[in-house]
């Protein structure tokens, strides 16, 4: 029979300090941790923080487990008490029978349909973008084209979603969002933080940061509010959604919650990975010439439309490829509601199961070669046989990334418009560094120079 092992019998890497156990090597090493320890300790290890119990898994199966299987006994890690204190309870940190309620009026704006409608805004706003980008064309002199893709991916969520009511500047959110991913990491990687009612420095600057958060969301709410015509984004949706069984509506708290959180988690993420995609694709020019051809063949000088965007199908193979090369959400957690066991081990109620994507997408005996940018990986033949969680860069299960769909669309028009116009060479001298904050951003922007292709 059977035994189930301990939690206790879990490995784990050396602790260098009893009282704080692994916390500084996690703190300084980051992605390079979990790297290394799947690497010594396998696919299940648990890490000693202070105040928290963790385990690491980087199965696939395991993950799906957790993920799909028995999701139920599993709601949001530690990390997302974090999150919560600058996005509040919207549709990523909510749980229960309140997020299901959430999700399912939220939905509908992410079908296919609409998806279809929202297309002509995408390549709307691509084309402003590359107008932008026309003025630096062949002048030799490098565009920060990370910043250039942050206006972009804003823009976009801005007018597909909310019918460009966030009325601000792309540097005050870039340095609002910027700031709050600085606190939430910090938070999530101290355990041992003062008690909330001390006025430390941080702690000013985030009440400052969420009082400006505050102003710019409430006041979208209230400027809808006063609008007479009916506008039919994704905002009116959920002014005009009522609770089956008390017939009321969102607060305005709850409106502001839900919109942050669709802002913030849909522009950042999608940014990060198109930056990444335009840096693999200067490092390896032969696959830029592939992709470079399919674009010009298929879509024949025309903009493109949503049948002919679904044609190409290396071009999606470049985006599958490069966020599993650079996933923009490195890390999930979760926690076990009761208590259940995992390869044989007890996982008491409470523990935080962290899986790292980015370890997962990474993992040699999968994807042989695992750190050279190969597309080909995702050709139709290839991925058959891989298991469905060896690359999950938009999680799984009921919480499944809601706007994974509209973030490949938007991918797909983006890189095919920027490719029909111009040659994007990154600078030479980028250092690929990583800067794992809530999302994989890159430590440095990441600068081009533009050419026109003739
Ligand atoms: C490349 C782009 C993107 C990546 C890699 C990404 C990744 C993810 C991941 C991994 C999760 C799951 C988190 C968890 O279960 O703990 C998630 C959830 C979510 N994402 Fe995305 N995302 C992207 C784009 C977007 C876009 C464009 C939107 C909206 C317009 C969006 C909105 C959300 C929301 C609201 C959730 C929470 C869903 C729920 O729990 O019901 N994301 N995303």
């Amino acid at each position: 029979m059977l035994t189930t092992k301990k939690f206790t019998d879990l490995p784990h890497p050396n602790t260098l300090n009893v009282f704080l156990g692994n916390m500084m090597q996690l703190r300084k090493e980051r992605i390079h941790f979990f790297v290394e320890q799947q690497k010594k300790l396998g696919d299940i290890f648990q890490i000693k923080v202070p105040t928290r119990k963790v385990v690491v898994l980087s199965n696939p199966e395991w993950i799906k487990y957790v993920l799909v299987d028995n999701n139920k006994n599993y709601g949001k890690s530690f990390a997302y008490d974090s999150i919560k204190l600058f996005l509040g309870n919207g549709l990523l940190t909510s749980e229960g029978e309140f997020w299901k309620r959430q999700r399912r009026l939220a939905q509908p704006a992410f079908h296919k349909e609409k998806l279809n409608l929202m297309f002509r805004n995408m390549v709307e706003q691509t084309d402003k973008s590359v107008e932008r980008l026309e003025q630096f064309a062949d002048t030799n002199q490098a565009v920060n084209l990370s910043k250039e893709l942050y206006k972009l991916t804003l823009d976009i969520v801005n007018s597909t979603l909310f019918y460009n009511e966030v009325d601000n500047t792309t540097d005050t959110i870039y340095k609002l969002v910027s700031e709050a991913s600085e606190y939430i990491t910090k938070r999530i990687d101290n355990p041992l933080h003062l008690p909330e009612w001390i006025p430390t420095p941080t702690r000013r600057r985030e009440k400052e940061v969420l009082k400006y958060m505050d102003k710019v969301f409430f006041s979208v709410i209230d400027r809808r509010r006063q609008q007479h015509e009916q506008q039919e984004d994704l905002l009116s949706m959920l002014m005009d959604a009522r609770d089956e069984e008390t017939g009321e509506a969102m607060s305005n708290q709850q409106l502001r919650d839900e919109i942050l959180t669709i802002f913030v988690a849909g522009h950042e993420t999608t940014q990060i990975a198109l930056g990444w995609t335009f840096y693999l694709l200067t490092q390896n020019p032969d696959k830029l010439k592939i992709l470079t051809d399919e674009v010009d063949s298929k879509l024949n000088g025309e903009t493109p439309t949503p049948e002919s965007i679904r044609g190409l199908h290396y071009l999606k193979q470049v985006i599958d490829e490069s966020m599993r090369c650079f996933p923009p959400a490195w890390i999930m957690g979760r926690k076990t509601i009761e208590a259940d066991v995992i390869n044989g081990y007890e996982i008491p109620a409470g523990t935080n199961v962290i899986m790292p994507i980015y370890v997962v997408h990474h993992d040699e005996r999968v994807w042989e070669n695992a750190y050279e940018f190969q597309p080909e990986r995702f050709a139709m033949e290839n991925v058959k046989e891989k298991h469905k969680y060896s690359y999950f860069p938009f999680g799984g299960g009921p919480r499944l990334c809601i706007g994974n769909n509209f973030a490949i669309q938007e991918m797909q028009v983006c890189l095919a418009m920027f490719l029909q116009k111009f040659r994007i060479d990154v600078d030479e001298d980028f250092v690929p560094e990583l800067d794992p904050l809530v999302t994989l951003r890159p430590k440095n922007p990441i600068y081009a120079k533009i050419y026109k292709r003739k």
